[in-house]
């Protein structure tokens, strides 16, 4: 099977002149076999796959339990329901995230509140969580951004329930050796397309909690319990099912993880040598206090002073794709208007978004298309 191009999502090239994409799944005859399997089975959905996936994924981040999802997203909204998140409460969280990670406290008819990030790692700063934590926050909700672990310990000393937005963040560890997702909280992870681990669209929560695992379990599929009768639903539920085709891409990948994460850490590597003669530019902070990456993305921050869209449509012209990544949430349109957001609030979290842009990156880069990357990138900078 070729590796096939992702054909539309936020990290997609504008232009159709760019010779290398900004990501790009690895599929190969694994996937395949796997994939023709499932078909031959006839098994398409909650068949035998979706057990084999979930706890081979358990095993390998050390969790006491996985469940398989539709998506991150589904993901998370099923992990804040299970750590009792309803209506009226809030939940603190970073804005400088996918919007996903707010949009899913959205769904409880909940409120994100959001706190200012780390200026070196970019996650949630404890501190600032701790000043928005009032009487009806219910939750913490920090993002493993850019797959470098945010600081659990210090979130932990709040005493509230936490749900770790793990979807970016597959193969990452815990300055205390732990891999992301064996800490016992519900941590969500997601394999969209262009995430270390894809299943097309799919994600899964891990637990430490048998009881979350069944909630979660019955709340997936349309509020049944595992021993109930067909079309016997005890609580409100969803479709929220990850197929046995997904599970089986998702089992493929899970083999050879190991590689595909040393893949993006070489390019990573490459990066980090290539763009150190760049001056200004700030690169994804380095590994310390024993945390380790699991490499999704290579953002990097535009000096200040240079204008960030500018640089993403000079780059495109000399046909290296590039994104804006992460806009801020809470200045995002819908953000301002339901809750009134302005610029200035969140000032570490707004610094960073207006200069971060996300570079082509994918396991199979060679040097020579990160070094063409950041010829361009020197080259619009120094205009
Ligand atoms: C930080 C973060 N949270 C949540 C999600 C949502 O995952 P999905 O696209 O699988 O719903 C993503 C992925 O795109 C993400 O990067």
């Amino acid at each position: 099977m070729a590796a096939a191009d992702v054909t539309d999502t936020e990290l997609m090239p504008d232009t159709e002149r760019a010779s290398i994409p900004l990501a790009q799944p690895v599929l190969g005859v694994a996937e395949e076999e796997r994939v023709l399997a499932v078909l031959r089975s006839g098994r398409l959905s909650l068949g035998p796959l979706l057990r084999e996936f979930e706890q081979a994924f358990a095993a390998r981040v050390s969790a006491g339990h996985a469940s398989a999802v539709s998506s991150g997203t589904a993901g998370l909204h099923l992990a804040l329901r299970a750590v009792g998140v309803a209506d009226g409460d809030e939940v603190v969280t970073s804005p400088f995230s996918f919007v996903a990670s707010a949009n899913a406290v959205l769904y409880e008819r909940a409120r994100p509140v959001f706190a200012d990030i780390d200026p070196v790692t970019l996650n949630l700063d404890p501190g600032a969580a701790a000043a928005a934590v009032t009487e009806r926050t219910v939750a913490l909700l920090p993002i493993h951004v850019f797959g470098y672990p945010a600081d659990m310990p210090a979130l932990e000393r709040l005493g509230l329930p936490i749900v770790e937005d793990a979807c970016e963040a597959l193969g990452a560890i815990y300055a205390d050796g732990g891999p992301i997702g064996g800490r016992g909280h519900p941590a969500v992870f997601g394999f969209y397309a262009n995430k270390q681990l894809t299943t097309g669209e799919g994600g899964m929560i891990t637990t430490a909690d048998a009881a979350v695992k069944a909630q979660i379990d019955s709340e997936r599929n349309q509020g049944r319990a595992p021993d109930m009768g067909w079309l016997d639903h005890d609580r409100l539920g969803f479709n929220y099912r990850l197929s046995d085709i997904a599970c089986a891409l998702g089992l493929a990948q899970l083999e050879r993880l190991d590689e595909m994460l040393a893949g993006r850490a070489r390019v990573a590597a490459l990066y980090r040598h290539a763009l150190a003669p760049i001056e200004g530019l700030e690169l994804p902070c380095p590994e310390s206090g024993g945390n380790r990456r699991g490499w999704f993305v290579f953002v990097v921050q535009l000096p200040r002073g240079v204008g960030r869209d500018d640089t993403v449509l000079a780059l495109g012209e000399l046909a290296i794709p590039s994104k804006p990544y992460f806009p801020a949430i809470h200045l995002m349109s819908y953000y301002r208007e339901r809750f009134g957001h302005r610029e200035g609030e969140f000032p570490v979290c707004e610094d960073i978004a207006a200069r971060s842009i996300a570079l082509p990156f994918f396991p199979q880069m060679s040097e020579s298309q990160v070094e063409q990357v950041a010829a361009a990138l020197a080259e619009v900078l120094a205009r």
